[in-house]
């Protein structure tokens, strides 16, 4: 099997070739095209092999796992469905990259990722480079009409890649944080931040809540561009007066819900939450390190002192649950946080920053503005994740990338400082397990007013 991959892989990337006059669409979408796909490239190329075969947990996938699934993706989706007589790069990478798409035949364990040592990273590169270079060839040939059907899933690989590059820096996060040594994923990052924000500025003041009448809203998106299924359709929901912090929550306040016993406190725990906290011994978030009655927070830049001033991170719906409830308000719901983010531009600590890490608000928001909506941290929402009225799923084994989780998990908003400026919408939802502390999590509150 690995003899037939080398020899197919030795294929390399190439330009587009131009077999026929390529419109600008087509050139656009290439474009896009590689520059994701390069930027996964971007992402790893710091990483030795050594650390792209280990997982950590299920959850956790290896790097040299992402960048072949998300090769698949393109494989399966495209190169399958529309080039006459395609050979598959390695046959058996159907069964090892498929990672839950059951119509799309049978799948590789996902617990056991990590005893896969071949193909190697070499080898997966190479992967990538050839199914790089079908894909050139194919849209670069397409007809108008080929084009028109080939551009939906060929955007949808997009995005698919952009979130397993967020998957690939929190699950490489969790890899090196097993190993004593603490290795350092990128340098530089946080002490570019810790010079930007020297002061408290942001976080010297309690959060301010700002105010929202009732309202009957629109909800989920609209418009031309690209969206997940589970965005829609756009309906009217009814939001009743709320109030929603005008920031996140910082380490400096979660460090007092720590400090008031809050742990170990059952009233403010759901059930399911108190249950998880005493079986995983929970008492601070996650890569969170006491050390000589100090706390200490792993970091993508490595190990340093807890900034009271960033926004807490790598904490369970059920800590955000707690933490809402000791401090007298709740989580917000996803109408609400889709609500308050209806007139704010998407900017914020995206991946392109490079710090890889929430960073502190430098100062204060405006009164009635909130601020840190976007970037930093994934916003736990109190929303179930559930269908939008009217939902359908597509057919086929692309209808299975959304709708079959509507089940057992909460809502999340705004993306994080893993995730893509160019990924996130007004309208995202995100959506995780209420146990999972891996991904960039944090906290907004939010009140009812009555
Ligand atoms: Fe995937």
């Amino acid at each position: 099997m690995i003899e037939t991959a080398v020899a197919q892989d030795n294929r390399t990337a190439t330009a587009p070739s131009r077999s026929r006059e390529s419109s600008s669409p087509t050139l656009n979408l290439l474009a896009r095209f590689h520059e994701v796909r390069n930027f996964s490239g971007k992402l790893s190329e710091n990483l030795v092999p050594e650390d792209c075969v280990v997982q950590s947990i299920p959850d956790v996938s290896p790097t040299k796992w992402h960048l072949a699934h998300t090769t698949w993706f393109f494989e399966t989706f495209i190169l399958k469905k529309w080039v006459a007589g395609y050979r598959d790069a390695v046959p058996e990478y159907a069964y090892l990259f498929n990672s839950y798409y059951n119509a799309a035949g049978t799948m590789h364990r996902r617990d056991l990722r990590g005893l896969i040592s071949r193909p190697t990273v070499d080898q997966t590169k190479k992967y990538r480079a050839s199914v790089n270079a079908d894909i050139d060839e194919l849209v670069s040939g397409a007809d108008e009409k080929l084009f028109r059907e080939i551009e939906p899933i060929l955007t949808l690989g997009i995005h698919h890649e952009q979130q397993h590059q967020e998957l690939l820096i929190t699950d490489i996060k969790h890899v090196f944080a097993q190993n004593p040594l603490y290795p350092v994923f990128r340098e530089g990052g946080m002490h570019k931040s810790v010079r930007l924000a020297p002061a408290s500025a942001g976080t010297s003041r309690s959060a301010e809540f700002v105010e929202f009448d009732e309202a009957t809203i629109e909800i989920g998106h609209e418009g031309n561009g690209f969206s997940y299924d589970n965005e829609g359709p756009r309906h009217r929901a009814l939001v009743l007066p709320f109030a929603l912090a005008n920031r996140l929550v910082s380490n400096g306040e979660y460090l007092q819900f720590m400090a008031d016993d809050a742990y170990s406190r059952p009233e403010f725990w759901l059930s399911l939450g108190w249950m998880t906290v005493n079986e995983q011994s929970w008492r601070a978030p996650l890569y969170w390190i006491e050390r000589d009655g100090e706390w200490w927070n792993f970091t993508l830049s490595g190990l340093r002192r807890v900034d009271p001033n960033e926004p807490v991170t790598h904490l369970s719906y059920f800590e955000a649950d707690a933490y809402a409830k000791w401090a007298g308000a709740r989580l917000p719901t996803e109408f609400e946080w889709e609500r308050a983010a209806a007139k704010i531009k998407i900017d914020g600590n995206f991946v392109e920053t490079e710090q890889f890490h929430p960073a502190a608000l430098t100062a204060s928001p405006h009164d009635g503005e909130v601020a840190q909506m976007y970037g930093d941290v994934w916003e736990w929402t109190r929303s179930s994740y559930s269908p939008y009225p009217g939902y359908r799923a597509v057919p086929g084994a692309l209808g299975e990338y959304n709708g079959k989780f509507m089940c057992n998990q909460y809502v999340l908003r705004g993306g994080s400082c893993a995730t893509s400026r160019t990924h996130i919408r007004k309208t995202y939802r995100n959506f995780f397990q209420p146990e999972k502390r891996w991904q960039f999590m944090g906290i907004r509150l939010a009140r009812d007013l009555s």
